[in-house]
């Protein structure tokens, strides 16, 4: 399966969202990184076709997706941004009459209902109202309902915003275990969601398409340049002004600095393993969340 990205621009009035995407997707999981106001939504509902490219198009294994429409919206599993819950519904109801909604026969949905309640670990609240679940358990079923045609594309928009560390990376893992045989797209503007897991990383900047790597390839340019130091309280600001300071630790009455830096910022500074979170503030020049 080959999803290819040619030339897509999105302009909204005189605004441009995304401008001259290009690229290809096989299976395995994508990870879409970008600040807020990157693109990243306006991206993923093009590829998900809900939202038309104002130049460019989509195309799956060479046939564009505007002229497969529903063949193509068949295939696709979308969990947006923001999902629309029935409070009162069920889990196995609200899952049912999505189902329904995607055309599934009653047979059929019954057991795919099955299915992926087990999958996403949710068979013991079947019978609970979705109203009541937790963020991770609202995700899941998020999930779980995108998974009920079986879509070879899976598209998910920053799925672990306000989960807990415990519910992320349960979520996880089970993006990782469902992209064996599919293609996922994951958004999100936490670095530790997608470095283990992402076959590769897009990095979205002001609509354009950045970089496009293997997480190893993409934390090359700051390879050696990332340090950690020990000072005390006045070092803090003192070496704040000076560099780009990422992170800092207390240890007892110490501060343990993160700082990413060309140079040697000190004698005693320690090089330390490059990861995702030190790319993005390269690139983005702003607080992580993790
Ligand atoms: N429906 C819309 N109408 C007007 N502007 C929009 C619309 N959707 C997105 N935008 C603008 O496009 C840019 C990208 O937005 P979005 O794709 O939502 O980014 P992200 O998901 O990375 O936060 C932003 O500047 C946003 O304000
Ligand atoms: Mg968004």
């Amino acid at each position: 399966m080959n999803l290819t990205v040619d030339r897509v621009s999105k302009s909204f009035g005189n605004k441009s969202a995304l401008t001259d995407i290009s690229l290809e997707f096989t299976t395995g999981v994508y990870g879409i990184l970008g600040a807020n106001g990157s693109g990243k939504t306006t991206f993923m509902r093009i590829v998900a076709s809900v939202m038309k490219p104002s130049s460019g198009k989509v195309l799956l294994n060479g046939q564009d997706i505007a002229a497969l429409d529903h063949q193509y919206r068949e295939l696709i599993g979308y969990l947006p941004q923001q999902v629309g819950m029935y409070p009162n519904f069920t889990a196995e109801k609200f899952l049912s009459y999505i189902a329904a909604l995607k055309g599934l026969s009653r047979t059929e949905a019954q057991a795919k209902v099955n299915e992926v309640l087990e999958l996403v670990k949710l068979s013991d609240h079947r019978k609970e109202k979705v109203g009541k679940f937790s963020g991770g358990m609202t995700r899941r079923i998020g999930i779980a309902q995108a998974l009920l045609n079986d879509p070879q594309i899976l598209i998910v928009d920053e799925p672990t915003a306000g989960l807990d560390p415990k519910e992320r990376i349960r979520f996880r893992n089970l993006l990782s275990q469902i992209s064996a045989d599919r293609i996922v797209l994951l958004s999100t503007h936490i670095v530790s969601d997608i470095e283990l897991i992402a076959k590769e990383i897009l990095v979205l900047k002001g609509g354009r398409l950045i970089r496009k790597d293997t997480p190893r390839e993409l934390l090359k340019p700051i390879e050696g340049k990332v340090w950690s130091l020990l000072v005390d309280e006045t070092g803090v600001s003192t070496f704040q002004a000076k560099y780009r300071v990422e992170a800092i630790a207390r240890i007892r009455d110490q501060f343990q600095l993160r700082i990413i830096s060309e140079t040697k910022p000190h004698p005693d500074a320690v090089n330390e393993d490059p990861n995702l979170e030190d790319l993005y503030l390269h690139y983005f020049d702003e607080e992580v969340v993790v």
